[in-house]
């Protein structure tokens, strides 16, 4: 369940929420329900938001980084929701007792509603840190349970390495094994709601695939994901006509394999071989956009090699 929290002089716990990237994402088939069933295969990158707990006698969140602000307005952060219910599965696996406290802080990094997956990134760390804070042992497949109920991208983010995602995004799966890569992370600035790209898509759904065990360079790595698109791109760029020509920014810049939408979006990414490369066009695209936000970055778990 990726890295343990780290601890830190005075007893905090803090931990990285990574940026998840979908590589691929096919949507298969609509539910009765109205959800999705999906097949994505996911990396996270080595940027993200950064969660902090400490004890607390009650619940409380600070918000802090460059999109700290952006999240004040909302009612219910799921970082809360994730907190409250963590405690209520321990309260009923062990009855009685006050309601636990803990004082946690987000530093946001990353732009909310972005598509990558940035809200379920901090709850999923919020599970781990509190976990632990508070001494629990729930066991992998209960906190996968109180994941999947805060959202579907929150499993995989408690997964936290590369993973085939099946299903509403509770069936987590072995991804290839993949060889070094950089992204560059691109988000135009402005938010785009999940459910509303979603109800925008239209068309056939795609069909399963079989994914390789291995996958030995970038290069292949871009050209098996040229045949498995993310089928929520062209309804957000309906909604939002500013990520073609993000893409377009992406495409052009040297050594670019391959850009993409991530999530619903409206985060773009371009797929590097080389870091340098990588870094360049990154540079590039903050000159010629400065309002854009804008990264390089290695995986998570190639950085923790
Ligand atoms: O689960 P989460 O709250 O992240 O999902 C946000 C929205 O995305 C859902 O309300 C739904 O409209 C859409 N969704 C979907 N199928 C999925 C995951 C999400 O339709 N597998």
């Amino acid at each position: 369940m990726g890295a343990r929290p780290e601890v830190r002089p005075g007893g905090d716990l803090s931990r990285l929420a990574p940026a998840k990237v979908n590589l691929s994402l096919q949507i298969l088939g609509r539910r009765p329900d109205g959800y999705h069933e999906l097949e994505s295969l996911i990396v996270f990158a080595a940027v993200g938001d950064f969660v902090t707990v400490k004890p607390g006698t009650e619940l409380s969140l600070t918000l802090a980084g460059r999109f700290g602000e952006g999240l004040r307005a909302e009612p219910d952060n799921l970082v809360l929701r994730a907190a409250r219910a963590l405690d209520e599965a321990a309260q009923q696996s062990c009855p009685g007792g006050l309601p636990r406290g803990a004082a946690i802080r987000l530093h946001k990094e990353l732009p909310v509603a972005a598509g990558l997956g940035g809200g379920s990134a901090d709850a999923a760390a919020t599970l781990v840190l509190l976990s632990q804070l508070w001494k629990l042992e729930l066991g992998p497949d209960k906190l996968q349970d109180i994941a999947l109920a805060l959202g579907a991208d929150v499993p995989v983010c408690l997964h936290g390495r590369s993973a085939l995602v099946r299903g509403l995004g509770e069936r987590i799966e072995e991804a290839p094994t993949l060889p070094p890569l950089w992204l560059v992370l691109v988000n135009p600035g402005l938010a785009l709601p999940t459910p509303q790209v979603f109800a925008a898509r239209q068309g056939p759904f795609s069909r399963p695939e079989r994914w390789p065990q291995r996958i030995e360079t970038a290069e292949r790595l871009a050209k098996l994901l040229r045949g498995r698109s993310n089928d929520l791109e062209p309804a957000a760029a309906t909604l939002a006509p500013v990520i073609p020509r993000m893409l377009e920014a992406l495409a052009s810049c040297d050594g670019c394999l391959l850009a993409r939408m991530s999530g619903s979006g409206a985060t773009g990414f371009g797929l590097f071989a080389q870091a340098g490369k990588a870094e360049r066009a990154a540079g590039q695209i903050a000159a010629a956009y400065p309002q854009w936000w804008v990264v390089s970055s290695a995986l998570a778990e190639q950085q923790r090699l």
